[in-house]
């Protein structure tokens, strides 16, 4: 099989204290990986049009590179049982307007964090439109209800250990082309330590991280943008619901778009999410873009361009990957 296959789970260690056994995820072993010819095609969408490179849009080279940093940062490791790590501490670097505009609250912080622990430990599955609060885009369907059955507690766990709060209108309205500054100057902690930023990024972005395998390189750039509205209760349209940071943060502990590569092996590296040619948008569930392969679109999947009310889960082997990429390159 070409890609990923998990050599074996083993779910043998006593819970600790703190937390029931119940709330821990299986701990995971490295994976085997064979070599998968690179994508022969490159579907890459980015409603962001030309973000940074950072956005996640990465042609099948790329993915492939990082692939294989992740494969040979597991050789040494295998056999071992990887424990997912529960806490990341998160420090979240508020960067706002003299007007004021951009000056997310604490309490919205906080409620970005609580969105995390939910989305990262299965609790959206099964979590209605309605009941988050918005109207028909994020209808659920059968289809809809069978893919969270995979909603899986990936075992990661947020804690706020700071924020810090710049006002900066070159920097609220500039990030980008601030942004080695601003990280540089803001970062705090290790590989371990999710650095948040937010700021004013434009209409058509939404955010953008860098990757586990760019922290040995470039250390003080490592962490995770997102628009100031995108925080829950924010003003951006449909994606207000805090999964622009769930997203972005599914590519700091290592994930790809559930469409990268699109119909063609090895797509996102994950087993138990289906080929997908192009990004969703919207909520267009029972969609099937690679009728060829098996399953339908993961279009309710965390790693998809879908809206915030229609997103409710990452799959076990996503959640695998990630605790991979966390031995490998954050613990
Ligand atoms: N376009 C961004 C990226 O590729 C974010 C997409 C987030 N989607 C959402 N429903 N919040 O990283
Ligand atoms: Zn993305
Ligand atoms: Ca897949």
């Amino acid at each position: 099989m070409c890609g990923f296959a998990l050599t074996g789970v083993v779910a043998t260690t006593a819970p600790d204290a703190v937390e029931p056994a119940h709330m821990r995820p299986a701990p995971v072993v490295p994976a085997e990986f064979e070599k998968c010819p690179p994508g022969m095609e490159m579907r890459v969408s980015d409603p962001g049009g030309a973000g940074p490179p950072e956005s996640g849009a990465l042609t099948p080279e790329q993915a492939d590179r990082y692939h294989r940093q992740l494969r040979d940062a597991l050789v040494p490791l295998r056999g071992q049982q990887l424990e997912p790590p529960h806490t990341v501490p998160v420090v979240v670097h508020v960067i706002s307007a003299e007007d004021g505009s951009g000056d997310v609250s604490d309490e919205r912080i906080h409620e970005q964090i609580d969105v995390l622990n939910t989305a990262y430990s299965g609790g959206y599955a099964g979590v209605t439109a309605q009941e988050v609060g918005v109207g028909e885009t994020a209808k659920r369907s059968a289809g809809v209800k069978a893919a969270e059955e995979n909603a899986a507690d990936t075992g990661f766990r947020f804690e706020l250990a700071e924020i810090t709060r710049t006002v900066d209108d070159d920097w609220f309205t500039g990030f980008d082309q601030h942004r080695d500054t601003i990280r540089a100057r803001l970062r705090q902690g290790g590989a371990e330590t999710l650095n948040i930023y937010t700021a004013d990024l434009g209409p058509g972005l939404l955010g953008y991280s860098t990757f586990p395998q760019d922290y040995k390189d470039k250390p003080e750039q490592d962490g995770v943008v997102v628009a100031h509205d995108t925080l829950p209760g924010g003003d951006r349209d449909r994606f207000n619901l805090g999964h622009t940071g769930t997203h972005e943060i599914g590519h700091w502990l290592g994930l790809f778009h559930t469409f990268q590569n699109g119909c063609t092996p090895p797509g996102d590296y994950v087993d138990d999410t289906p080929y997908e040619r192009e990004a969703a948008s919207g909520c267009p569930v029972d969609r099937d873009t690679c009728p060829d392969e098996p399953g339908k679109d993961a279009v309710t999947n965390f790693m998809n361009y879908s809206d915030d009310a229609c997103m409710t889960h990452f799959t076990e082997g996503q959640g695998r990957r990630m605790v991979e990429h966390w031995a490998a390159f954050r613990s």
